[in-house]
């Protein structure tokens, strides 16, 4: 029960401006604000509602509180805007989910107004009660050893000894963030700040000043706020989704990458800033420049330095160094001792084909774990979705590759012979298969099957 971690979390109140608590169905059990905003939240009409609820601009895939339930997300120190009786704030969050014996049992997210995250510095709020990794990953955590894992290591050595952008492509759950991480943390810019930006997550309209920053104006009514370039400033930003960015936007990034400059909007003084800026693309760039997701300039800006993190089923010789990597994990967060998987599961994991790659595994091995009755996970403890799945591609792929007239009329059969064990007449295999007995009699002599 989350309500039994209060204590601890509630501390949290000296450091943030918002805490907000769900429980595991993502209903909200606390939701204070400490600090004076645009808007008030009052609390007891936010219990037991859903963030998206009580902030109806966010979505389950923009709701950091949602990702912590549903993926075991952690967020650190995102920019989101959120929307309450309609008005709007820029936040930095950071969120977690609670783990209680491998199940997540709630999540916990801290806000912090931008205008009060300049002057104190950012803490690691993930430290207090989570027993996630806090510091940002570093090259070492990257697991692996396969070709390509090694050449992203590196490419990421190589690149974090420059300044220079980098642009890193991936399919989801590759590990995209965990290698801007690794960037920064070799980098020399270690010491200063890190912000991650996913620019799907927040409206067009808002991302200049968000970027940019704002001063007070009488006829904006904005405030003097810093963008996240003056913020990171000496470290580095990571922009996620950047093809989900408007093209205009892109423009205006470009700009500032190249002028290593920004002005906030209402101001004419531009001001001087050195920050890294890691780019991240979930498709290939060149496809992106196709459909016009991407400009070719900013593209071309990015891309000397291009990272592309292969997916799981380019490189399954990993598969048993992170299915130690991720057992290890487990069983000090579930307090078990797992020391491996059956044969048979082995053989599931080299033959499926990962589409949601790392996080997919390490998902599939937690759970697997909460369930294992003994020290080997067996093919039962896998998640039914992951095991019908790889069953109906096993099946799929066992009729060859002719066309699907062909490949239905194997089935028919097989069908057919396998219903025909035992049977004392050809009425009761019409019967078994719930067909008539003409209809029978017709297949019988399609498939030349003498039974
Ligand atoms: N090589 C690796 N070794 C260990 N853990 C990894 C590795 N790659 C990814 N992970 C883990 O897999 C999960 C997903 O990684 P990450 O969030 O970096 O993916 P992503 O590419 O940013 O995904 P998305 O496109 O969905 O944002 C994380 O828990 C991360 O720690
Ligand atoms: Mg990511």
């Amino acid at each position: 029960m989350i309500e039994t971690y209060y204590d601890i979390i509630t501390k949290i109140e000296n450091f943030v401006d918002g805490l907000m608590i769900v429980d595991e169905n993502g209903l909200i059990k606390y939701n204070k604000q400490f600090a004076k905003g645009p808007f008030q939240i009052d609390e007891k009409q936010s219990l037991g509602k859903t963030p998206m609820e009580v902030f109806p601009n966010l979505t389950e895939e923009t709701s950091t509180c949602y990702r912590a339930l549903k993926y075991g997300e952690t967020t650190k120190n995102q920019l989101q805007t959120l929307n309450h009786n309609g008005v709007e704030i820029t936040v930095l969050d950071t969120t977690f989910p609670v783990i209680e014996k491998g199940k997540v049992i709630g999540a916990v997210s801290t806000t912090r107004f931008m205008e009060t995250s300049l002057t104190n510095d950012f803490i690691d709020l993930s430290t207090m009660t989570s027993s996630h990794k806090t510091d940002f990953y570093e090259i070492s955590d990257i697991m692996g050893s396969s070709e390509g894992i090694q050449l992203l290591k590196y490419k990421i050595h190589k690149v974090s000894k420059t300044s220079s952008s980098v642009l890193i492509y991936g399919e989801t759950g590759t590990g995209k963030e965990l290698v801007a991480q690794s960037i920064h943390s070799s980098s020399s810019r270690r010491s200063s700040r890190f912000i991650s930006q996913n620019c799907a997550a927040i409206p067009h309209t808002l991302l200049e000043s968000i970027f940019f920053g704002t001063t007070k104006g009488i006829y904006t009514g904005a405030e003097n706020k810093p963008g996240i370039f003056e913020l990171a400033d000496g470290g580095t930003i990571f922009l996620d989704e950047i093809n989900s960015m408007d093209l205009s936007m892109q423009a205006k990034l470009l700009k500032a990458i190249e002028e290593k400059k920004v002005t906030r909007i209402g101001s004419s003084e531009s001001k001087k800033i050195d920050v890294r800026i890691i780019a991240a693309v979930n498709e290939n760039p060149l496809d992106c420049i196709n459909s016009n997701k991407m400009r070719k300039d900013l593209y071309y800006r990015l891309s000397s330095l291009q990272i592309k993190v292969p997916p799981l089923r380019e490189r399954k010789t990993d598969i048993p160094e992170l299915l130690d990597h991720f057992i290890k994990i487990f069983n000090s967060e579930i307090d078990i001792n797992i020391t491996g998987v059956s044969d048979e599961v082995y053989d599931i994991f080299k033959r499926y084909d990962w589409p949601g790659n790392i996080r997919e595994f390490r998902n599939t091995v937690e759970s697997a774990m909460n369930f294992a009755t003994s020290e080997t996970i067996e093919k039962q403890d896998l998640p039914e979705t992951l095991l019908n799945k790889e069953i109906s591609r096993s099946h799929a792929s066992g009729y060859g590759y002719g066309n699907l007239n062909e490949a239905v009329a194997k089935f028919e059969k097989d069908f057919i012979l396998s219903r025909s064990k035992d049977i004392k007449s050809l009425s009761e295999l019409a019967e078994r298969l719930d067909i008539s007995k003409q209809s029978l009699n017709y297949k019988l002599k399609k498939y030349s099957l003498n039974l």
